[in-house]
């Protein structure tokens, strides 16, 4: 069966199935998370408090847990796709050095970030503030704890719905596009520039959703989270400057290489030098 044939090489049926895999937890995971930001909280925000304490017990917390368990088996998939494309083993650095890999780096650090949110942040708070409406529900008084947790992983929730945009496009990317578009052979120089956009940005986006840089109410979290459709446009913004400023600026196009007896410099493209 073709399937067997290779079965664990690179691209082989293998690679297949836990790309399958990941794209179905990722749907799975990505989902919900369009479902919460979207959906439940300007719908909660509407319901009555006993309404909202119910829809806490029986409808978040169902939602929370395919969604926290989506979140992880995306990640190990995509770690296990890394694997069986022998990518963290001895060919890590020159895989990451190339344009591929860059490509991929740049999917899956958004997406690693996007699963610690879950777990760390969004997943801790939760349990906050579902224990709280359930103390409500059963008579009690609620946590005082529950509206500071809620902000938390508002915060973390929003930056996720952001991160998204760029992450899906860069999984993509990588072996549709990054592969085989006439982006210049990548070396150290334009690597550094590009990367150095990349991580300033992240760092900025995750930190400020922590509530590191001057709280979670900063200016930058109230214009670009309080509203789900700033945070949306906030997300192809993001996208639009590691692309445009990473890739299209930055890393650029291929040298041109003169022709022999020809003065006119023609690209040179992968398909035509066979790479
Ligand atoms: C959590 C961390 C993640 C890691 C480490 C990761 C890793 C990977 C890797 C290694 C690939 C294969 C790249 C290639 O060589 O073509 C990939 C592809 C892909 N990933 Fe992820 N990923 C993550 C999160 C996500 C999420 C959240 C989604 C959301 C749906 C997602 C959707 C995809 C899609 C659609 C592809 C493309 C499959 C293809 O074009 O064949 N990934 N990912």
């Amino acid at each position: 069966m073709v399937i067997f044939d290779p079965f664990t090489d690179t691209g082989g049926g293998l690679e297949m199935l836990f790309r399958w895999g990941h794209v179905l937890s990722g749907i799975t995971w990505i989902g919900l998370l369009y479902f919460f930001n979207f959906v439940q909280t300007p719908a909660y925000a509407e319901l009555s408090p006993a309404a909202r304490g119910e829809a806490f017990d029986k409808l978040t917390w169902r939602a929370l847990w395919w969604f926290r368990w989506a979140a992880a088996l995306t990640f190990l998939t995509g770690v296990t796709i890394l694997g069986i494309q022998k990518n963290l083993g001895p060919d890590f650095a020159d895989y990451f050095a190339g344009k591929q890999g860059t490509s991929i780096a740049w999917g899956a650090i958004l997406g690693t970030i996007m699963f610690l949110n879950v777990w760390g942040v969004i997943w801790r708070a939760q349990k906050v503030v579902i224990a709280s409406e359930r103390d409500k529900l059963a008579g009690g008084e609620g946590d005082p704890a529950q509206a500071g947790a809620a902000k938390k992983a508002a915060r973390a929730s929003r930056a996720n719905t952001l991160f998204s945009i760029p992450m899906l496009f860069f999984m993509l990317f990588t072996s549709h596009f990054a592969i085989v578009g006439n982006y210049a052979d990548p070396d150290g120089g334009v690597m550094v520039g590009a990367w150095a956009i990349f991580i300033v940005i992240v760092a900025f986006i995750e930190l400020s959703a922590l509530g590191l840089l001057g709280g979670l109410d900063n200016f930058f979290n109230k214009a670009a989270f309080d509203k789900h459709r700033n945070t949306i446009i906030a997300g192809f913004v993001v996208w639009a400057l590691l692309f445009f400023g990473g890739w299209e600026l930055i890393i650029g196009e291929q040298d041109t290489a003169p022709v022999s007896g020809d003065t006119t410099p023609v690209s040179v493209t992968v398909a035509e030098s066979g790479g």
